[in-house]
């Protein structure tokens, strides 16, 4: 069974379907962490960032392992490094390549086959999985969202950012999420929309878990296990 979770930067998606897929003892799978460890490897093997066959045959070629919580990239984990601002500004003409994108999206659909998987991203319900039994569209406003990034950048010890910066940074990343030819950010048609604003992230995955659970969507362990899904391996070479 597979749950969707897609929308904008910042919206919560990766602490929600973190804890939703511990809470469910499901794996859990972050497509924007493979799009940034495409952009990582193309980086290091001096690949040009325009040439979108070159990167969409290095996105078939790697192995993406989510482990405990870790990116790990040919083995390497590479949790930390995807997250630099260089790796970001990368990220961009590699998610925009219609052939990577369709090389991701086969990519994701084999990593979740016969498994029980939570996935976030921006085209999960609307492209990758069309049958999923739930997808989620997690919205919150422009402000909260780059205040919580503000927040998040300050507790990992980097102030370099104001809240302005990071709200400027993050209109643009929208729009270019929103326009971009293949795999625009959108809600699927039967996605439902959950505002966070205001919201804990408890009560965020509260209000997901009771969706799932009118689905049908049942934990695959008793709920006394907290780490059972973080733990979870969920890798491309499976
Ligand atoms: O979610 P995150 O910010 O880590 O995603 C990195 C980039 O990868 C985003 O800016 C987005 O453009 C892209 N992405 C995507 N499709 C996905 C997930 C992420 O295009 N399913």
């Amino acid at each position: 069974m597979i749950i969707t979770l897609d929308g904008p930067a910042g919206a919560g998606k990766s602490s929600t379907a973190r804890r939703l897929a511990t809470r469910l003892g499901w794996c859990y799978m972050d497509t924007g962490a493979m799009y940034r460890a495409v952009a990582l490897a193309a980086l290091e093997r001096g690949l040009q960032l325009e040439d979108q066959e070159a990167l969409a045959a290095l996105a078939a070629a790697l192995v993406i392992t989510f482990r405990d919580g870790r990116v790990l990239l040919d083995g390497r984990d590479v949790s930390v490094e995807i997250r630099t601002d260089r790796v970001t500004t990368a990220t961009r003409p590699v998610a925009d390549a219609p052939p990577v994108r369709e090389a991701m999206k086969q990519l994701q659909r084999a990593m979740a086959e016969q498994l029980d998987v939570v996935t976030e991203g921006r085209d999960q319900g609307s492209v990758v999985f069309p049958g999923a039994a739930l997808k989620i569209f997690l919205v919150a406003s422009p402000e909260e969202r780059a205040r919580r990034r503000y927040r998040e950048r300050l507790e990992s010890g980097d102030g370099s950012q104001s809240v302005d910066d990071i709200l400027a940074a993050q209109t643009r990343r929208d729009d270019g999420d929103r326009h971009r030819p293949v795999g625009a950010m959108e809600a699927a048609a039967d996605a439902i929309r959950v505002e966070t604003d205001g919201l804990s992230l408890d009560q965020v995955v509260e209000q997901i878990l009771a969706l799932a659970r009118r689905r049908g969507v049942t934990p695959a362990v008793p709920r006394q296990l907290p780490e059972a899904g973080a733990g979870s391996t969920i890798s491309s070479a499976q």
